[in-house]
């Protein structure tokens, strides 16, 4: 039997590689990453990298995001099926169009969109930095953001800025119920929401706190209270528990009876596909290098304004 942590560290040292993990992967594989983060995190720990290899744990655009900051380098994702409901719901044919038909306006695209989408765009955000970004657009451009409907819908509220949304959204955010927190708030009076602004409206008006996974995982550290109901996917408990392990955090549950609060596409990576991809460099993410440029830009917009 291979011992499959030793085994990943032995072939990070052996390939001078680097892993990277988001929040949402199991424990085991945060356990042996070199570096765990957010979206903007991750892209930022992608851009200063000096390795030769960047394995992804995380889900396909994390890993086109870092492919595009490192054309050089070798990038493998432990499984090319871990996709994301965002990016698949916005292809870049309509995507095009519907920029065509708002002639002048100002493109944000939230990073979890692919690398076609990148091309098209003005600006890249994430969670942590979507607020910023828009207030930095002149007020009399029009905005089109794209393509999560509900963070938009959130940025719209922060800003108070109006913007043409892409109809797009996170299955996993979208499966928390109103009914179900409140059923949680009831039987646990002084918890603390925390929401990530991928969830839709009404959930968060439940939240005393909104921020990406970073933000979360900060504010439940450093938060006096006790007691947290985590709306967003449950990954992210295993940093908040190592962050905070005198304190509670309660995963929110999805409205159905099923685990379809977790993201079956970061769920797609595994321990073992990990060690495969360092043992055998794929599968890799290639795309063509004219396309990479013209990622690159709204990409590395995004990372000066972070
Ligand atoms: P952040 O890591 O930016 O909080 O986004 C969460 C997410 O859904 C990643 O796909
Ligand atoms: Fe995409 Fe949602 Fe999964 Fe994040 S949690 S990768 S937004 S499907």
């Amino acid at each position: 039997m291979v011992d499959l942590e030793a085994e990943i560290q032995r072939l990070k040292k052996e390939r001078n590689a680097i892993l990277l993990a988001h929040y949402y992967q199991d424990s085991e594989i945060q356990d042996v990453a070199d570096f765990i983060g957010d979206s903007l995190q991750l892209a930022q720990a992608a851009a200063k990298t000096q390795a030769d290899v960047i394995c992804f744990a995380g889900v396909h655009f994390m890993a086109e995001t870092a492919k595009i900051l490192n054309p050089g380098r070798t990038v493998v994702l432990p499984d090319l099926e871990a996709g994301c409901s965002l990016a698949s719901g916005c292809p870049a044919d309509r995507f095009a169009a519907w920029i065509a038909r708002h002639p002048g306006a100002v493109v944000v695209s939230y990073i979890n969109c692919t690398a076609e989408v990148k091309a098209l765009s003005d600006y890249i955000v994430t969670s942590s930095n979507a607020e910023k970004i828009v207030r930095s657009i002149p007020e009399d451009r029009t905005v089109l953001f794209a393509p999560d409907k509900n963070l938009g819908a959130y940025l719209q509220k922060q800003t108070g800025r109006t913007m043409e949304l892409w109809q797009g959204s996170c299955i996993v955010h979208e499966t928390f119920s109103v009914r179900k927190l409140i059923g949680l708030k009831e039987r646990h009076p002084g918890a603390l929401v925390i929401a990530h602004p991928e969830c839709e409206e009404p959930v968060l008006a439940m939240a005393d706190y909104i921020g990406s996974t970073t933000a979360l995982l900060r504010y439940a550290a450093s938060s006096p209270a006790r007691e947290f109901l985590v709306v967003t996917e449950p990954g992210i408990l295993h940093q908040m528990e190592k962050a905070a392990p005198d304190k509670t955090f309660i995963p929110a549950p999805p409205d159905a009876n099923c685990a379809c609060n977790e993201c079956p596409f970061m769920k797609k990576n595994t321990l073992e596909k990990v060690y495969l991809a360092l043992r055998d460099l794929t599968p890799r993410i290639e795309m063509p290098s004219e396309l990479m440029a013209r990622a690159r830009r709204p990409i590395e917009r995004m990372l000066a304004l972070s």
